[in-house]
């Protein structure tokens, strides 16, 4: 069976220092922040292009605290895009504020940028754009926008570490870019993890206050505001230094993989029921944490019974997302309905992500490839095959 991804083959390559990391780390006694996450905060912030990297417990808690930091509660709109994990929607409610969907472009599947200005009220106070997929959203357009309206841009770079907009990484262009070292990420940890990059002196000391629970910086015990806890494991840090320095050659590869599956469709009849992800090779770099086909059909039937054949046939194939975050049962009393945002919903329909990770083996690309060449045309041109 191929997976859509395994962590395997990364910790394989780096197997001796990682090991020796972790137990560096064991026998320390430092296991909850200390040195090496703070090591680990310079060096990911270096890499960002950031004065500052503050380490948490997981992108769900950087977007929260990213929130917190700017203050955004009761009362406070925050725009984002209706096609993303619900982590990105749930925490703009965990603070209180009020979600506001945009719709979004159907070859990148990135928030509209013209679509926001329209929904922009005198409650707005942030965007969070999600670089989703792994593509960069237009950061230029982006920033201008907020800029002339004085909002905020909290970056959900969960996806993309390791993008660039015009050479520039994201995570660098906002107020905030908040990072997920989730396993299955572009830089994966052992366990959750995640980071906040900000240029901005005071929110970063704002934000490693709220991660111990608000308290002051040289009194543990003198809390100034309610915050949560959310530190980065010294053991997650250890290994994230030991990965950060390969993220470029592992996203390289990504992108190497991509490229051969957009070739194998074009150069075959696959090109006529799947459209690839767009490449966007022009501005930016393309990070594919997923590669993500749209299936040319306008129900879902087609799309999952590929996803089925291909499971038949040895790949799994996931649906990345099938409910746009407006749909979602959890977000029902911000009175979204069916059709509001039907490029979203569309898409939903369509989408499926196929293997694609670091280690991923050229024989196994090709079998990727063969699956598709043997399921398309039996679950999209005759259904009643299956
Ligand atoms: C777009 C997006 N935002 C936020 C998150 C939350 O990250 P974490 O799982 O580290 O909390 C994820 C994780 O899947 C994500 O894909």
């Amino acid at each position: 069976m191929i997976p859509i991804f395994s962590p395997v083959p990364q910790y394989e390559t780096l197997k001796n220092s990682i090991d020796k990391a972790l137990l560096e780390v064991a026998a320390s006694g430092q296991y909850i922040l200390g040195a090496k996450v703070q090591q680990f905060e310079e060096e990911f912030a270096a890499g960002i292009g950031t004065d500052h990297a503050v380490g948490v417990n997981s992108g769900t808690d950087a977007l929260f605290l990213a929130l917190r930091a700017l203050d955004i509660g009761p009362g406070d709109e925050v725009i984002t895009t209706t096609f993303s994990y619900v982590a990105t929607s749930e925490v703009i409610v965990r603070v209180g504020a009020r979600p506001i969907f945009v719709d979004i472009a159907p070859d990148t599947f990135n928030l509209n940028i013209e679509a926001i200005e329209s929904v922009i009220t005198e409650k707005t106070k942030a965007i969070i754009p999600v670089h989703i997929f792994g593509l960069a959203v237009d950061m230029t357009s982006l920033v201008e926008l907020a800029q002339k309206h004085h909002l905020y841009i909290i970056e959900d770079c969960a996806q993309a570490t390791g993008a660039t907009w015009h050479g520039q990484a994201v995570g660098s262009f906002g107020h905030f870019g908040c990072f997920s070292f989730f396993p299955t990420k572009n830089l994966g940890a052992l366990g959750d993890g995640g980071a906040i990059t900000t240029n901005d002196p005071n929110l970063a000391t704002r934000l490693k206050a709220l991660r111990v629970h608000g308290c002051r910086p040289d009194n543990r015990y003198d809390h100034q505001e309610s915050g949560i806890n959310s530190r980065l494991d010294a053991i997650q840090a250890a290994v994230l230094l030991e990965k950060l320095p390969h993220l470029e050659t592992w996203n390289t590869e990504r992108r190497r993989i991509a490229q051969f599956y957009t070739k194998a469709i074009f150069n075959s009849e696959l090109k006529n029921f799947l459209m690839p992800p767009a490449s966007a090779a022009m501005t930016s770099l393309h990070a594919f944490h997923q590669y993500t086909v749209k299936v040319k059909s306008e129900t879902p039937d087609a799309r999952n019974r590929l996803q089925e054949k291909l499971k038949d046939l040895g790949v799994i194939a996931m649906i990345y997302y099938p409910i746009p975050l407006h749909l979602q049962k959890t977000h029902q009393n911000l009175g979204y309905h069916l059709g509001d945002f039907p490029v979203s919903e569309a898409v939903s329909n369509q989408v499926l992500s196929l293997p694609i990770f670091p280690g991923l083996t050229q024989a196994q690309q090709e079998t990727v490839i063969q699956a598709l060449e043997k399921a398309v045309p039996s679950v999209i041109l005759n259904p009643s095959v299956c």
